[in-house]
């Protein structure tokens, strides 16, 4: 097991650039199984759950290069059309290679993916939008088979909810369909706009990404192409956090503030001093800061990702915050952690809120990371806690931040990674 081991009491202070996103990253690494020729990506963050992807298309069949910086992906002669069930129960978001294999060899064998344990995280709207597209679907034991006795038909799905995942599946499965597919109700994020920029270059035709209504119009072929990832706004949204709440400063040079703004908003209602440029965003802390209600919702609204990690920082605000999540049911246990270290927290659990009553002057204590992003804000509190914090479990907290220790230290922490045997 690895542990973070914090001595806080720091500020974060300094300029750092922002990796490349993880939840662009793997429905675009997926890209490379629909397309036959070769395609290179820059910007990939070298993270555990990228690593694992990578991994999964070595096993399918692809030659992969990995060059400082810049993946170079054949799947020319990828054969195998099965996902393997230890790789796929290791993340959640190897459900999006079904999608691409599907629509590359119209049949895919996968299972339940697995990932971070924040809730019941379904997978029906993905196999119920395999099936609109024409795919016939068996489930038998562990594995679940879906073939198409044809092509894949083009076809309106409409999704009972944005799903983020679902929305990237579809339009992996319809690049090569038969007629045109429209996605309603479909997720706007970011990613989703990547993943469609990045299809579009190879010759894909998908249009509307980024609107609650895609197209994407089946085309015969893609071709060879490079593409850079977006920058990771949750990776930033963290950063600014961790200045936040150890009263600092600090400038994000390579980002888009755009992806931001319902955060940036609600860090200027807490006291923060926001400052944008088209690629830059800098927050200077207040000495004090306020208490906010935060509640999550699909993009653009308050991402659910960085709900843990504005939880952190609410500890230290002056007043009663109250967050309530909407998105998974399951994403409070770090709050948890965060009374052990001092906190004043009420959990509703009928409204799936938390109350924070600040402000809490936190202690250092050995807490565990439970899931990604509620690790994550428990290295904040860390940084900021008095005395020594000691967060296990720290490999969760690995598979989705790039060199987060040593970004922390370019910062001014006092941060290292242990391992306890
Ligand atoms: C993606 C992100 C994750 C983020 C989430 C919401 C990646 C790799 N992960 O996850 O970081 O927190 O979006 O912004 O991009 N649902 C169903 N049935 C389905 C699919 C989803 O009920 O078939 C439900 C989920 O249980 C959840 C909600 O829809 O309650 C949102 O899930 P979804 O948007 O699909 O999230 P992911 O794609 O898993």
């Amino acid at each position: 097991m690895l542990s973070y081991v914090i001595e806080g009491n720091n500020k974060i202070e300094g300029e750092i650039k922002a990796s490349g996103s993880k939840n662009a990253a793997l429905p675009i690494i997926a890209t490379a199984i629909l397309n036959p020729e070769p395609v290179t990506f820059y910007n990939i963050p070298n993270i555990e759950d990228t690593r694992i992807t990578l991994k999964i298309l070595k096993l399918l069949g692809c030659k992969i290069e990995i060059d400082s910086g810049k993946i170079t992906i054949s799947s020319k002669e990828m054969t195998s059309k099965t996902i393997p069930k230890d790789l796929m129960h290791k993340l959640r978001s190897t459900v999006v290679l079904a999608g691409a294999i599907l629509g590359r060899f119209k049949e895919a064998t996968f299972s339940y993916p697995g990932g971070c344990n924040i809730g019941k995280r379904p997978i029906d709207l993905h196999l119920k939008a395999f099936k609109d597209l024409g795919a016939q679907i068996e489930e038998k034991g562990d594995y679940i088979h879906c073939r198409a006795k044809k092509e894949l038909q083009g076809a309106k799905i409409k999704l009972d909810f944005p799903s983020v995942g679902a929305t990237e599946n579809i339009i992996l499965a319809s690049i090569y369909c038969k007629g045109v597919t429209h996605i309603l109700n479909a997720a706007k994020e970011p990613e989703i706009q990547d993943l469609a920029k990045c299809l579009n270059k190879m010759g894909a035709r998908v249009y509307g990404a980024g609107t609650s209504r895609i197209t994407i119009c089946g085309v015969k072929k893609l071709h060879k192409t490079d593409y850079k990832i977006m920058t990771d706004r949750i990776e930033a949204g963290t950063l600014l956090c961790a200045a936040a709440i150890t009263n600092g400063k600090i400038k994000i040079e390579n980002t888009n503030p755009e992806h931001l703004l319902n955060v940036l908003y609600k860090l200027k209602e807490m006291g923060c001093e926001i400052t944008i440029t088209n690629n830059s965003i800098t927050l200077k802390a207040p000495k004090v800061l306020k208490a906010v209600n935060i509640e999550t919702t699909p993009y653009p609204g308050f991402p659910t990702d960085l709900q843990p990690i504005i939880g952190a920082v609410l500890t230290k605000a002056q007043g009663k915050s109250i967050i309530k999540e909407n998105i998974f049911e399951n994403r409070f246990k770090y709050a948890l952690d965060l009374k052990k270290m001092g906190a004043d927290i009420n959990f509703n659990d009928e409204e799936n809120s938390i109350e924070i009553i600040g402000e809490n002057f936190l202690r250092g204590k050995v807490v565990s990371s439970a899931d990604l992003r509620g690790g994550a804000a428990l290295v904040l509190a860390g940084l900021y806690a008095k005395g020594t914090t000691i967060v296990e479990n720290a490999e969760y907290i690995l598979r989705g931040y790039e060199n987060l220790e040593e970004k922390l230290k370019k910062l001014g922490a006092k941060i290292k990674i242990e391992k306890v045997v």
